[in-house]
């Protein structure tokens, strides 16, 4: 193969920066939403559910609001805010652990100790038995997953309470609980085994899910699966039930389970505002894969169009994204995998390399700033980062660990013991899941 000639150029990590930017006109790249540059402040303010890709998105009801940010943070420079960080990080010592997902802003990722995808940052949670605090620099689901594993004296703290996942709240517990009466109505009671052993349906549920649906699947002999271990998860599964009712992410549930040979023909949806989720009883009889109707907003953006541009533009170009890409999204990709996967991708690769990648811009234009031998950009050509973990601004990190230094538990993530023990069970089942 010819080696592609590739100039090495300087990448500005910072989303943050290339918004402020765009705003200010002295870029001519393009944001999916201007508001991102104010900052998080106002969020609570507005109807939606936050700028940013999921604009229309509605505020769950019971969804944790964030108080307002005493102001002296909220008009901090980025300098200012970065050496309060480092001091109180200082003070606190081994007392304090802070994990940030790979989709954080670059600002809030250098004050981490563990940067990592949702199962990895599982496991980091699990072993830091010297930490006081947990602060997670992710999103609700994360920080109620960390809370689950870690010790009950330990608190997971999560900086902005605002900092939901749109897909997560796809899937209500109210919703999951009447899918599941209406499918024992269907299949018969649901935990009786047939003469092979298998139950009717095993619920399994995405890492992005609330610890509620956690604790559902724990109590129904389910499990749950992050992006990185789905075909494992689902192999499980296989060998306790007939089929599988899988949420909130259709998108992962089809490709995981298409690649595993399922027949598209047996992964009829469920979409809980229709009766029997609007699938007929016939497609349900049939069904393999039950396939909620969730999707994460940014891994939406995804085309098979820009995948053709990158390919008109890039001869040679290797394709990689995540598997909450929509189907045809992952079928045109050379490849596709979690956000690790990704990274690994990128990391082993020898020559230097064009990559074009479909998934949250953070992670993307880090890459592209790690390994500039390569060229490494975004399928998507809009600036448009997860507007949910874009809340947690350096700002906010601040906050909660000066807090911390001063005696003070603020923003603390607790699972009830009701809904935390068959949800640990349901996590305990994924963590000893081997391929
Ligand atoms: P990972 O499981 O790959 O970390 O992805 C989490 C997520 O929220 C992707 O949108
Ligand atoms: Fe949720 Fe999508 Fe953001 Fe991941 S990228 S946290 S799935 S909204």
């Amino acid at each position: 193969m010819a080696l592609l000639q590739i100039q090495p150029r300087p990448v500005d990590p910072s989303v943050d920066h290339e918004i402020q930017a765009i705003v200010a006109g002295d870029s001519t790249a393009e944001t999916c939403a201007t508001d991102l540059a104010v900052g998080p402040w106002d969020f609570d303010r507005r109807p939606g559910y936050g700028p940013g890709s999921s604009m229309g998105d509605v505020i769950p009801t019971g969804a944790p609001r964030q108080g307002e940010l005493p102001a002296a943070y909220r008009v901090a420079s980025e300098e200012e805010l970065h050496a309060r960080i480092t001091a109180a990080k200082a003070t606190l010592g081994e007392r304090v652990v802070v994990l940030g997902h790979f989709y954080q802003r670059e600002e809030v990722v250098a004050h981490a100790d563990y940067v990592g995808d949702s199962f990895q940052l599982a496991n980091a949670a699990l072993g830091q038995p010297q930490a006081e605090a947990i602060v997670f620099c992710g999103v609700h689901f994360m920080a109620e997953t960390a809370d689950l594993l870690s010790r009950p004296d330990q608190a997971v703290i999560l900086p902005n309470l605002a900092a939901g996942c749109s897909m997560a709240d796809m899937a209500s517990i109210d919703d999951v609980e009447d899918c599941w009466e209406q499918l024992a109505d269907i299949y018969g009671p649901l935990d009786a085994p047939d003469d092979d052993g298998l139950v009717p349906v095993i619920p399994v549920t995405y890492m992005n899910s609330s610890a509620a649906i956690k604790g559902f699947v724990g109590r129904h002999g389910g499990i749950v699966c992050t992006s990185s271990n789905a075909k494992t998860v689902l192999e499980w599964a296989f060998a306790r039930g007939r089929r599988v009712l899988f949420f909130p992410d259709q998108h992962l549930g089809r490709n995981t389970a298409k690649a595993m040979g399922v027949p598209l023909e047996q992964m009829p949806m469920w979409n809980p505002r229709k009766p029997l989720g609007g699938a007929s009883e016939e497609d349900l009889a049939d069904a393999r894969v039950i396939l909620w109707h969730g999707f994460c907003s940014v891994h939406r953006r995804f085309t098979v169009d820009q995948i053709e541009r990158a390919r008109a533009e890039h001869p040679g170009v290797r394709v990689i994204v995540h598997p909450e890409c929509p189907m045809a999204v992952v079928d045109a990709a050379d490849e596709a995998g979690s956000t690790d996967y990704i990274r690994k991708a990128i990391a082993a690769a020898t020559e230097p390399t064009v990559f074009a990648v479909g998934t949250e811009i953070n992670l993307v234009q880090r890459l592209a700033a790690q390994y500039p031998q390569h060229e490494i950009f975004c399928l998507d050509p809009v600036v448009c980062p997860c507007s949910t973990m874009y809340r947690i601004h350096p700002g906010y990190l601040a906050w909660v660990l000066e807090e911390l230094v001063a005696g003070r538990v603020v923003n603390r993530i607790e699972v009830p013991g009701d809904v935390a023990e068959p949800a640990r069970l349901a996590l305990e089942r994924m963590l000893a899941a081997k391929p």
